[in-house]
């Protein structure tokens, strides 16, 4: 349990009377529930009434003053100061291990965890609704992905094992749920040989109430732009250019499994390598529907894919010149993704003053 975890500093004073108000909040956060709410710009709010039972256990355990409670502010900047405190150092040490795991581990699928590390921060943040300002808003914030109740969305089918190969990790590090999700899907874009993505710490793990409703991640068999739009503009605030360059770089690499999604295969041939592959192909390949007793999805090439929602981007004549302008430029698809990817792992994230962080893969450190 993390509350105890904090105690493992063994610095002087100062970390240790940190360490002593974080495990304050860690227990007030773990017995509060569903207090978070959100205000109207679209941030967290930390309601102050943990339940009796959390503010008595935080006194008794830790000697609080009586005087003393935590309230919302407090709980905010102690958490703010909590990963401030942290050094770069420290996340990047975290990104380490996660990529040498995928590194060591290179019997899965076509060789690398990579893919569904990238998948797994998609959706664990892709879940977010700019409109609901309830607990149940969704993103990465709250980490609820770690709950067998987001686990099981239909639409999740398969991202446990993404959640249990990074569980080893989180037990020998202190991060939220939220925070190596969405750092594991920034490890398995660049250790891929895809773009720098920034990143920064601040996520916290609520209570499963907190937990989304199901439903708001995209329906692959949805055929039109427009449909792409009420998930990625409406419901996640993003352009045209943005969902574009989202859906064909994430869906470059990794491939759909009959026993997740029930579609099948890879959309190109270097499933595990960042690229712009899966516009040029959408482009030059004849995609047919596949006859098959599966689910209606496009084959084309030697055995490649493309789902429904894939061929939108090339139905749809807004999304279709950002396909033509990605598949001639892949610099700047490179860069459109890196920031459009890192804003998609912050939708619904107030960080206060921490900011932005680039790590360096694990080639760029044997130099
Ligand atoms: C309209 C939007 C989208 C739809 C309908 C969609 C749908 C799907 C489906 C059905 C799968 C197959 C899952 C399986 O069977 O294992 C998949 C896989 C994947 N998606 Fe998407 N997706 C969308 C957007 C995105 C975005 C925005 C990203 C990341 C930026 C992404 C990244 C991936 C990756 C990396 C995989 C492969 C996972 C693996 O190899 O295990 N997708 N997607
Ligand atoms: C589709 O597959 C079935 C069974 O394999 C086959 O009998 C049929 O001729 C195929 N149809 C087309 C249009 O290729």
């Amino acid at each position: 349990m993390s509350a105890f975890k904090a105690f493992n500093f063994t610095a002087g004073n100062t970390q240790r009377l940190l360490a002593t108000a974080l495990a304050a909040v860690a227990v007030a956060t773990a017995t509060a529930t569903a207090t978070a709410t959100a205000n109207s710009s679209g941030n967290w709010n930390f309601n102050p009434s943990p339940s009796p039972k959390g503010s008595h256990a935080s006194k008794a355990l830790l000697g609080f003053a009586a005087s003393k409670s935590v309230d919302a502010d407090a709980l905010k900047n102690t958490l703010e100061a909590k990963q401030s405190a942290k050094s770069q150092e420290y996340y990047q040490s975290i990104y380490n291990a996660i990529a040498q795991k995928i590194q060591d581990e290179d019997d899965h699928d076509d060789g690398s965890f990579g893919p569904i590390l990238v998948r797994l921060a998609w959706h664990n943040s892709g879940s977010y609704n700019q409109h609901d300002f309830s607990a149940t808003r969704g993103g990465s914030y709250a980490g609820t992905m770690r709950f067998e109740r987001e686990q099981k969305d239909p639409a999740n089918a398969g991202l446990t094992l993404a959640a249990q190969f990074l569980e080893p990790i989180r037990q020998k590090f202190d991060i939220s749920h939220g925070d190596l999700y969405t750092l594991a899907g920034v490890v398995g874009i660049q250790e891929m040989s895809g773009p720098k993505i920034k990143w920064r710490p601040g996520r916290v793990d609520l209570p499963e109430e907190s937990t989304p409703p199901y439903e708001r991640l995209p329906d692959a068999s949805q055929e039109t732009g427009d449909y792409i739009r009420s998930v990625f503009a409406d419901r996640l605030g993003f352009t045209d250019k943005e969902m574009v360059v989202l859906i064909g770089v994430g869906h470059g690499i990794g491939r759909c499994h009959t026993s997740n999604s029930g579609f099948d295969g890879p959309w190109t041939y270097s499933p595990t390598m960042v690229t712009n592959e899966f516009f040029k192909l959408l482009l030059s390949e004849e995609w047919k529907i596949r006859n098959w007793s599966g689910p209606r999805q496009y084959a084309g090439g030697s055995g490649l894919m493309m789902l429904p929602a894939d061929m939108a981007l090339k139905k749809d004549g807004k999304f279709k010149q950002y396909v033509e302008e990605y598949a001639k430029d892949e610099e700047k698809c490179m860069n459109d993704f890196s920031v459009a990817f890192a804003k998609l792992l912050e939708r619904g994230v107030s960080f206060g003053d921490i900011k932005p962080m680039t790590f360096k893969t694990l080639d760029e450190q044997e130099e």
